[in-house]
């Protein structure tokens, strides 16, 4: 059987506008279009994980406004089991894009936040040795999923997106593989420069794979004495950057469980941001209101 990838994340509705230029404090900007997109950190990160051929089980909460959104994860073929209706409205995004594809993003946590350690744990009690967990910042509880899964001998990843000062609290040193892009290995490190902030992760985080994205500068995957860089893939035309560093965490977890090639895991993860930005929507299938 494949390893299914228990991904512990938010789901949220995006509201996007597209405006000429970000709003300014004490502005009121009339925006060009308005659309509604499936969104949350952790949605896009599954959906990624099936397009990238993966097994998913995707654990948190929506309202029963977001219903919609876990008969779409169910369409795609991931398991929904453990995603939950709350009384609480489904997280969502209010999103400016401009016309360079930039976002400026705020998010509402609403029934992300609800999550109970009971719900965690029954999640994990379905998991067998082969499976991993995945887990981004959007969510609570998060020290608890990680010493839980943990205890259980499975391998975690993080993706410390969107980074806050809690993060430097979670047990880190018990992490398997940790996805940052370079604002949060700057805060994280404490230092500036890639090779800085490599050495420095390194030296706090001997026993865990990073991967850090660079936005237009590409990847960098470091384990022990192996580092590897990986250019960003070139798109025609760059539509709509939402959403890309989770395309790339998905997809990565998804190649590496597959190949265990980590060169391969970052080609593939590229291509994935590559198609995402060159769309509107912060999931790789886009399109979808
Ligand atoms: O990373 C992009 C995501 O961040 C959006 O889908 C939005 O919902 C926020 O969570």
């Amino acid at each position: 059987m494949r390893p299914v990838i228990l991904n512990f994340g938010s789901c949220n509705i995006d509201h996007v506008y597209t405006v000429d230029a970000f709003v300014r404090p004490g502005e009121t900007l009339s925006s060009r279009t308005y659309q509604t997109f499936p969104g949350g950190k952790g949605l896009n990160q599954s959906v990624a994980i099936v397009q990238a051929g993966g097994a998913c089980s995707h654990i948190g909460r929506i309202g029963r406004d977001g219903e919609w959104l876990k008969g779409m994860l169910h369409s795609l073929g991931i398991n929904t089991d453990f995603l939950t209706v709350s009384t609480e409205p489904t997280g969502h995004a209010i999103i400016q894009v401009t016309p360079d594809g930039e976002n400026a993003i705020i998010t509402h946590g609403g029934a992300n936040h609800t999550t109970t350690q009971s719900e965690i744990d029954s999640a994990l009690e379905t998991t067998k040795d082969t499976d991993f967990v995945l887990i981004q910042n959007e969510i609570k509880n998060v020290s608890y999923i990680i010493e839980s899964a943990k205890k259980r001998g499975l391998q975690v990843a993080f993706n410390a997106a969107p980074i806050n000062n809690g993060v430097e609290g979670y047990p880190l040193d018990a992490l398997d593989l940790l996805f940052l892009n370079e604002t949060e290995a700057e805060q994280l490190s404490r230092t500036r420069g890639t090779a800085e902030i490599i050495r420095a992760l390194a030296r706090k985080l001997p026993e865990t794979k990073l991967i850090i994205t660079l936005g237009g500068d590409g990847s960098i995957y470091h384990y022990k004495d192996e580092t590897l860089k990986q250019i960003a893939i070139d798109t025609d035309q760059i539509v709509d950057t939402t959403g890309a560093g989770d395309a790339f965490v998905g997809t990565f977890l998804a190649h590496l469980i597959k190949s265990g090639i980590p060169r391969k895991a970052l080609v593939e993860a590229a291509k994935a941001s590559a198609e995402c930005i060159s769309r509107k929507g912060a999931t790789i299938l886009s399109e979808i209101t």
